[in-house]
């Protein structure tokens, strides 16, 4: 048993983090501020978590959330591109400061390894499928800029205070909680709720735009990995955690409303400045040194996002035709 902090915790990724973690018998403190995060997807856990309500901005708050910690998973961010393209300010503060100040905390509270949730907006639109860690990044929006800008703290503490630190970065995650009635909110999810109520949900571009989609089971999967993998080949690395499979978001959509039996077409706009046009991953690296295999695949991680949307939004779902 260990003891793990979790900022953003009452987010889409870290609470799955988080309930995993409870599930197993960890003491888990959740840092989180509500900002994009939902009190109820603690709820089932609330009782058996400590729950510190505090902003990443705050540095002397964040470094005592890190007293007594031995692990840090640090999922918060606000993590959307429109909303970085749109407002940069708050994302570079977040989700450069908020990652500094997680980092400054881990060091001082002599915390054993940190893992981070980076992200596959890194790659930009370089050329070259599938995308490997080894590629120069070519970020194309303040997020992805951010994100990994925080890659790079993360690589230099490891080298300059010893402090371990994993980056996982994530393509593309979808699944239960996921907010799918934001104007941030991810594609998968807004398309879900969208069907559901017998809305048409746009698409931005010709719908061609491929993405590696990949369930959020596989990523706590990936995050637990990284906790035990051997210092000497995970620390300072950084890992693509993705299904290693491209999937265009017509042929998404169109799998959407088989499932959800909803019968029209998408509406198509245009392209969203700071979007990538393209994403799949090489999962080598996370294979051979996390032992990362993703186990749920794209279809059945569609089949049970669109289960969980149907019970959380029931009441709501039209007559699709
Ligand atoms: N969802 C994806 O496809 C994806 C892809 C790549 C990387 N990521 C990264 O994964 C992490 C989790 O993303 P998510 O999809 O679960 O998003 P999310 O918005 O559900 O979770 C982010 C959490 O951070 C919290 N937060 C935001 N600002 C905060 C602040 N100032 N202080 C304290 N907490 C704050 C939010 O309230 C929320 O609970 C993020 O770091 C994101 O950049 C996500």
């Amino acid at each position: 048993m260990a003891n793990y902090l979790i900022t953003g915790g009452a987010g889409f990724i870290g609470s799955h983090l988080v309930h995993a973690l409870v599930a197993r018998g960890d003491q888990v403190r959740v840092l989180d501020n509500f900002e994009t995060g939902l009190r109820k997807n603690l709820d089932p856990v609330r009782d058996r978590i400590e729950l510190r309500e505090v902003d990443l901005a705050d540095a002397a708050a964040v470094q005592q959330a890190c007293q007594g910690i031995d692990y840090i998973f640090h999922e918060g961010a606000l993590p959307s591109v429109p909303r970085s393209v749109k407002e940069p300010r708050p994302s570079h503060e977040i989700n450069i400061g908020g990652t500094f100040n997680v980092l400054e905390g881990a060091r001082l509270a002599k915390v054993k390894r940190v893992v981070y949730a980076a992200s596959s907006s890194a790659y930009g639109n370089q050329p070259g499928f599938p995308r490997v860690e080894t590629m120069s990044p070519q970020p194309l929006s303040p997020y992805a800029v951010q994100k990994l800008t925080g890659e790079y703290y993360m690589q230099a503490y490891w080298r300059v205070y010893g402090l371990e630190t994993v980056c996982l970065r994530y393509f593309n995650i979808f699944g239960a909680r996921q907010v799918p009635d934001s104007p941030y909110s991810g594609v998968m999810a807004r398309f879900t709720l969208m069907m559901m109520r017998g809305d048409r949900p746009a698409i931005f571009g010709d719908g061609e735009q491929g993405r590696d989609f990949t369930h959020v089971d596989n990523v706590v999967r990936a995050n637990l990995l990284a906790i035990e993998a051997p210092r000497e080949k995970a620390a300072g690395q950084v890992f693509n955690i993705a299904c290693g499979q491209r999937h265009t978001l017509n042929e998404t959509y169109a799998l959407l409303a088989t499932f959800i039996g909803f019968q029209h077409p998408p509406i198509y706009g245009p392209e969203r400045e700071g979007d990538v046009r393209d994403s799949l991953a090489d999962i080598t690296a996370a294979s051979e040194v996390l032992g990362y295999v993703p186990e749920v695949g794209f279809e059945e991680g569609l089949r049970r996002t669109v289960a969980w949307y149907r019970e959380e939004f029931a009441g709501q779902e039209k007559g699709t035709q």
